[in-house]
């Protein structure tokens, strides 16, 4: 029997967009293979929110933002502010794809605190609200019998919190360098062919891989909060983020990247951690040998390098030169986590 799932969908851009995209192809794949139907009952964006108990189809929504439209031109717009969504309309499953707002008391960390205390579980594209209330935001899943999974917010498709969580079981010491951030790291290769950072950047906002901010790839600070949810997920690391020494690639100029290339080098972005009496964490350009790990991570390649004491050493990388593996993320979090609740509660009420 198919379970409808009702869905709120936060944020319509590149990520959700390309949701309902792979929706649209797969919808019977999906009932088939997983007996799972996705209705979005709920949506917001910049302009508020809208709600159908009946669902949105995904075509009118992604025609909806293809023709610029915005949530408050639609029937079921609430004129209301939208972290009351969850007493707005009944649902089962909220995905956040919203901006990053790394401001304390933003509303968007509010939304998901009333989704969680309806008891609805949480799928996250953006890092912000975990980044912000990792701790609360778990303790209040728990005590509302659901659950959050955010596997699509480290490296897109890239699945590093699923192998770090679920696939190095009993090790008991572990150090990590990662490239978690493929705008910066196709900004440095753009620097290394001799271009200019500032159209380097545009293009990756060209083609959606950018953030809405893009001084968060550029800083540092993504690959930061990255590198913060890779160690709360499974170091029980109970640090800060300002705990993480962090440098962009702002002052990166062509003379050093000359410089590492004539020592068969290049100029990377890399986020390391390891534990010698406390954790050491960092993110900054770090010079690394061209055929490294590492160094083979070109362009819009991200990757992670980790060592432990059972496992030996591992390696993973992906290829996500636009946002659709980041949607197909999100996906498979919403699959996974149907069959994790389906044990555990009624995630399908409807
Ligand atoms: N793009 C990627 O490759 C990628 C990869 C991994 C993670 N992520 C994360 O996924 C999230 C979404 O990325 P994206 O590329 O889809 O962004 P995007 O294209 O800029 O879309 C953002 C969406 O959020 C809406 N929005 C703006 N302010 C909002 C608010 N206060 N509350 C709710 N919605 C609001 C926008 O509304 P309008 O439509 O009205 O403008 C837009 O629909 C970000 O947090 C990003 O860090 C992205």
């Amino acid at each position: 029997m198919i379970k409808k799932v009702r869905t709120v969908l936060v944020g319509l851009g590149n990520v959700n967009q390309g949701l309902l995209k792979i929706l649209i192809d797969k919808e019977k794949e999906i009932a088939t293979k997983h007996d799972l139907q996705f209705i979005i009952v709920g949506v917001i964006d910049s302009s508020g929110m809208a709600v159908n108990e009946k669902g949105f189809g995904y075509e009118e929504l992604v025609n909806l933002k293809f023709n610029k439209g915005k949530v408050n031109e639609i029937t079921g717009f609430i004129p209301k502010p939208t972290e009351e969504i969850a007493h707005c309309v009944e649902a089962d499953l909220l995905i956040d794809a919203s901006p990053v707002n790394l401001t304390p008391k933003n509303p968007g960390t509010q939304l998901i605190k009333n989704a969680l205390a309806k008891g609805w579980a949480i799928v996250f594209a953006n890092k912000a609200p975990l980044v912000l209330a990792f701790n609360d935001l778990c303790k209040l899943a728990k005590e509302h019998k659901t659950k959050i999974l955010y596997s699509a917010t480290v490296c897109g498709g890239l699945p590093v919190i699923n192998v770090l969580k679920r696939d190095l079981k009993l090790i008991s010491s572990i150090s990590l360098q990662g490239i978690f951030n493929a705008t910066s790291n196709f900004v440095l290769e753009e620097l290394e062919k001799g271009g200019n950072m500032d159209e380097a950047i545009r293009e990756a906002q060209r083609i959606g891989a950018a953030e809405s901010d893009p001084t968060l790839d550029i800083s540092g600070q993504d690959t930061a909060n990255k590198l913060y949810l890779i160690m709360k997920s499974f170091a029980d690391f109970d640090g800060l983020i300002k705990d993480i020494e962090m440098e962009g690639i702002e002052k990166v100029t062509p003379e050093a990247i000359k410089e590492a290339e004539q020592n068969n080098s290049k100029i990377k972005l890399v986020a390391s951690a390891y534990h010698k009496g406390s954790w050491h964490l960092s993110v900054k350009p770090t010079v690394i040998a061209k055929d490294s790990f590492l160094g083979s991570c070109n362009g819009w390649e991200m990757g992670l390098e980790v060592k432990t004491d059972l496992y030996e050493s591992i390696s993973m990388k992906n290829y996500e030169a636009d946002p659709k593996g980041t949607s197909a993320a999100v996906l498979r979090d919403m699959i996974d986590m149907c069959s994790q609740l389906g044990k555990q509660a009624t995630l399908v009420k409807a």
